[in-house]
């Protein structure tokens, strides 16, 4: 329908549709509310967990008597069509038959688990992310979910912190997509259809930049950091019409977040528009008390309702406290009727008024785990992995090589699905072992080592999951048979890293190397001789100076899913030629942490001669592997790097182009990354700031020229009075393989 008249009806009928479509969920909710009790009114703010999955501190027993009793309006950590239609018939018999909402932590994947999502964030490719969150939904709401808590968007420059695992990186406009491509995925175009849930973004707001990247830790931002850095992910999910937010752990500006009116109020529904409800993590409200800012439970009532919280996750405070705060004038009827609206409003959206057991359907049971999803998984699992060194192009792997495979994470099933993988189930998931022992018959395995011989990490790591049970006193003889087995091969694979235990909430380091005694068993082969490639599994960016000093061959693979074995040994025996690229900076040592690679030039930029530059004495300022780093086993040649003009106006386009040549014996992909720099600001400006990047395949002596059109908006930022725009200037545009090794121009706005 090209004609632009018909075009104009069309859409002045969709904006009439949509507007009715409002004002029937308007007078429907409205309607209901009226009708509603206090207590009623209450339980629908009153989210709490069932007893298939503990995902926080503590449990409340009874929330079947709640449901019955019409108290409680959601539950999470159940599943399963069969669970929720048996919870579902519960509400059906209240007096005003408000169904349920079904919400549970699908973070990456419901039953077909995903790369976690900072290995899939290096895929640089938001079709794949959005067809990921798009699976998961599907699966999901076949098995009774109606709600996912995700995308988490956190900016994190501290890989200390477990949770990075979770998130998208370190970089702002690239989480911005990541929070697009998800949404999209998990919302999809209409809510009411059976196979899409509400996404909701979190937390919200600024949990990335905990202090010491200690789990929980508090928060302390100026203004301008936030604007510029840490809230626009979150902003990105808003306008893509995220339905739900929920709440951080940590305070900003010395009140919770969860308690914090200018964050959940001004900001986010005045200032940004939205609409949907506001959930508080797991006993948020409840954590005020240690906080400090509230001295009870009842103030503590007062203070997430007056802020803009909607639903109380697992506290039982709004349960417990809102009755007498009313009575005490202390909350409004207003405030609380708004949360119910809210909460009313998304059930509708999801067409749970007209069918509540539309998401209990077991003959969907088919869609969950199908061929095509772990199809999808594999394909999304191997363009996650990142090569970050290949010497001497030690990979891929010769077919009739022989090889010993070793390491603690080469066998374990658990650890492939990683962290937050919920529902998943990892008896289907496939090892490295399994998937080279189907490609080659020339394969040995020995585990080496356990993930680590400190007893007290492993407690603490495995306080959960109780599946990483360390048996030191053989360590001796384990190693011993390792590099024997070693010696033997004409090539050494090895799998280590992380248990999956040791990243993920709650799993904070200090020291974020390969433990000591995986390390040993590392240096105890190495010292063989034997060429040796590393296969690092991991939720974090880890300290590897030695690792790049001494091993020929690292290929990071986080935690990949429930085919992560497969989308190895592809990647290992060149079947598919990797493409990643790092979304977070990996530091040399902890000592350099924060490090990000979007930072400010200081008064005393990095002058090697000169000691009053800043610089550490003991290491470099660089990190090991920069932002954006990730190597192919071909090689890509950047030509010269052009700009069409050098100077434009707030109306021009300017095109930056750069041929790329395939210069390697392999077909591949690259993703060839554009930075700017804002030479001089009203207010100090990043000396690098990633605005575009696209992903290419090259065939084996192919050249292609790409082009990039940047406008006055990829040179806006928050200025000297927090106005978002661009100031006339002088301007640098890097584009390169990453965000170290590029070619640079200048161009100037007029
Ligand atoms: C986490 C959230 C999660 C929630 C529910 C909390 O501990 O911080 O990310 O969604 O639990 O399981």
């Amino acid at each position: 329908m090209k004609n632009p008249k018909r075009l104009l009806v069309a859409s002045l009928l969709l904006a009439a549709l949509s507007v009715k479509a409002q004002n029937t969920k308007q007078t429907f909710v409205s309607n209901l509310i009226k009708r509603m009790t206090l207590e009623e009114k209450i339980g629908q703010l009153n989210l709490l967990t069932s007893d298939m999955d503990v995902t926080g501190p503590f449990m409340k027993p009874g929330y079947k008597k709640d449901i019955e009793a019409g108290l409680c309006g959601s539950i999470f950590n159940a599943y399963t069509a069969q669970y929720t239609r048996q919870l579902q018939e519960m509400a059906m018999k209240t007096r005003l038959k408000i169904p349920l909402l079904f919400g549970y932590d699908v973070i990456h994947g419901h039953k077909t688990i995903f790369p976690i999502p900072l290995g899939e964030a290096c895929t640089w490719d938001m079709a794949l992310l959005e067809q990921s969150a798009r699976i998961a939904a599907q699966e999901a709401s076949a098995d009774g979910l109606h709600w996912t808590y995700s995308p988490m968007v956190d900016i994190a420059r501290d890989p200390r912190w477990g949770r990075v695992a979770e998130g998208v990186g370190e970089d702002t406009w690239y989480g911005t997509q990541v929070a697009k491509a998800k949404v999209k995925g998990y919302q999809g175009s209409d809510l009411s259809a059976n196979n899409t849930v509400l996404a909701c973004v979190k937390h919200f707001a600024l949990y990335g930049a905990i202090e010491a990247g200690r789990d929980y830790n508090t928060v302390d931002m100026s203004r301008r950091q936030m604007y510029q850095f840490y809230l626009p992910p979150y902003k990105a999910a808003i306008d893509a019409g995220v339905a739900t937010v929920m709440t951080s752990f940590n305070e900003i500006d010395g009140t919770p977040a969860t308690a914090n009116k200018w964050l959940l109020t001004d900001l986010l529904r005045k200032d940004w528009g939205f609409k949907g409800f506001v959930v508080t993590d797991y006993t948020a409200i409840n954590e005020m008390i240690s906080h400090g800012n509230v001295k009870d439970e009842y103030e503590a009532g007062a203070a997430a309702l007056n802020a803009g919280v909607d639903m109380d996750m697992q506290g039982g405070i709004f349960a417990g406290q809102l009755k007498k705060l009313l009575k005490d004038g202390k909350v409004t009827q207003k405030e609380i009727d708004s949360a119910v609206y809210r909460i009313l409003a998304a059930k509708y959206d999801l067409g749970l008024f007209q069918d509540p057991f539309k998401y209990c359907d077991t003959t969907r049971a088919k869609e969950i785990m199908s061929a095509e999803n772990l199809a999808a998984a594999q394909k999304i699992a191997e363009r996650s992995i990142v090569l970050l060194k290949n010497e001497n192009q030690l990979l891929p792997l010769k077919k009739d090589a022989k090889i010993a495979l070793i390491g603690p994470l080469a066998n374990s099933q658990r650890d492939m699905i990683g962290n937050w993988s919920a529902a998943g189930d990892y008896s289907k998931a496939v090892t490295l072992l399994e998937a080279l022992k189907q490609r080659s018959a020339n394969v040995t395995y020995v585990p080496g080592a356990y993930y680590t011989a400190d007893t007290t990490l492993l407690k603490r790591a495995t306080q959960k999951y109780r599946l990483e049970a360390a048996d030191t006193a053989n360590s001796q003889q384990m190693l011993a048979e390792a590099v024997a087995l070693a010696k033997q091969s004409d090539i050494v694979v090895m799998a280590l890293g992380e248990s999956q235990g040791m990243t993920g909430e709650a799993a904070s380091r200090s020291n974020i190397s390969i433990p000591e005694n995986q390390q040993q068993l590392l240096k105890a082969v190495y010292a063989t001789g034997k060429p040796v490639v590393l296969v690092l599994m991991n939720g974090r960016p880890m300290t590897l100076e030695w690792e790049d000093a001494h091993i020929p061959a690292i290929l990071e693979t986080w935690f990949l899913g429930t085919r992560a074995g497969n989308a190895i040994s592809a990647v290992l025996f060149g079947d598919y030629n990797p493409a990643g690229k790092l979304t977070m900076s990996f530091p040399r040592n902890v000592g350099q942490i924060p490090i990000y690679y979007n930072h400010k030039n200081t008064g005393r930029p990095l002058n090697p001669d000169n000691k009053y530059s800043t610089k550490y004495l003991d290491t470099d300022n660089e990190p090991l592997y920069p932002f954006g780093y990730g190597l192919s086993y071909t090689k890509f040649t950047y030509g010269e790097l052009k700009l069409s003009k050098q100077q434009i106006t707030a109306a021009d386009k300017l095109q930056v182009s750069i041929p790329v040549t395939n210069s390697g014996n392999y077909d591949g992909e690259e993703v060839v990354q554009l930075y700017i720099r804002d030479l001089v600001g009203s207010v100090t400006r990043p000396v690098k700031e990633l605005k575009a990047y696209k992903k290419i395949a090259l065939a084996k002596g192919e050249t292609k020229t790409v082009t990039f059109d940047i406008s006055v908006e990829d040179l806006k930022f928050y200025d000297k009075d927090m106005r978002w725009k661009a100031e006339p200037g002088d301007f640098t545009v890097f584009v390169g393989t990453n965000s170290r090794d590029t070619q640079s121009a200048g161009f100037t706005l007029k």
